[in-house]
């Protein structure tokens, strides 16, 4: 399973990207904003610390914008995947791109019927939002593995990466479920490598160590 950063913020990127276990990183507008910084300059900066996919959103919500944006955006980097919404524009959007040999991620994912079109038009990647359904009293969960059990009925080789992640247990979830890939937010995967009874396991060895007095170099 592929484990993503979703995130803009490039000083967060490099440090969790030196442990050698991000794959790729995903952004969005809300994200772009946050950054304060022009979209193209972070892009170029992310797409130089991370040799994964990188996904970055088109802001038209037309398709002909899209793709004008897309073609640019696509033109950052080679590892760049153009991130357009699920919608009808977009999906026709994402059929192009696909022709042109543009990596495509569909965003805002909230069914399998839309995901069933999203792989039918040719996306790379399914982004299915599993935190924003379960605010919404659905279960975000139960449409990735919906997702998993149609794609793989109808052989679709579009990548399913669950996206609006929100606790650790969600990763675990969604790697349990089939999921692809899961792009995940800097607090929740630095919260991934920890366990209190690796903490307290490991205070113990090493406090047995010490009464020791022996060193191993
Ligand atoms: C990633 O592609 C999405 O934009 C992101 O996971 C959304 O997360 P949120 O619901 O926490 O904003």
């Amino acid at each position: 399973m592929q484990l993503f950063l979703d995130t803009t913020d490039t000083a967060i990127l490099a440090d969790l990207a030196a442990t050698g276990l991000v794959d790729g990183v995903t952004t969005n507008p809300s994200l772009i904003a946050k950054s304060g910084r022009p979209m193209l300059e972070v892009i170029a900066e992310i797409c130089g610390l991370v040799e994964g996919p990188v996904s970055a959103e088109v802001a038209s919500t037309e398709t002909e914008g899209m793709l004008a944006e897309g073609r640019k955006l696509a033109g950052v980097a080679t590892n760049v995947v153009v991130k357009i919404p699920l919608t009808r524009a977009g999906l026709v959007a994402c059929a192009h791109f696909g022709r042109e040999g543009i990596q495509t991620n569909v965003t805002l994912c909230f069914s399998a019927a839309q995901a069933l079109l999203a792989a039918k038009a040719g996306a790379s990647y399914i982004s299915p939002f599993v935190g924003r359904l379960d605010d919404h009293g659905a279960d975000g969960m139960s449409l990735i593995a919906e997702i998993r059990a149609i794609y793989d009925a109808y052989e679709f080789d579009t990548e399913i990466l669950a996206a609006s992640i929100r606790n650790p247990a969600h990763v675990t979830a969604a790697a349990l479920a089939g999921a692809d890939c899961a792009t995940i937010p800097p607090g929740v995967f630095t919260d991934l490598f920890k366990h209190p009874l690796t903490e307290k396991g490991l205070e113990q060895f090493m406090s047995d160590w010490a009464k020791t007095g022996q060193s191993i170099l």
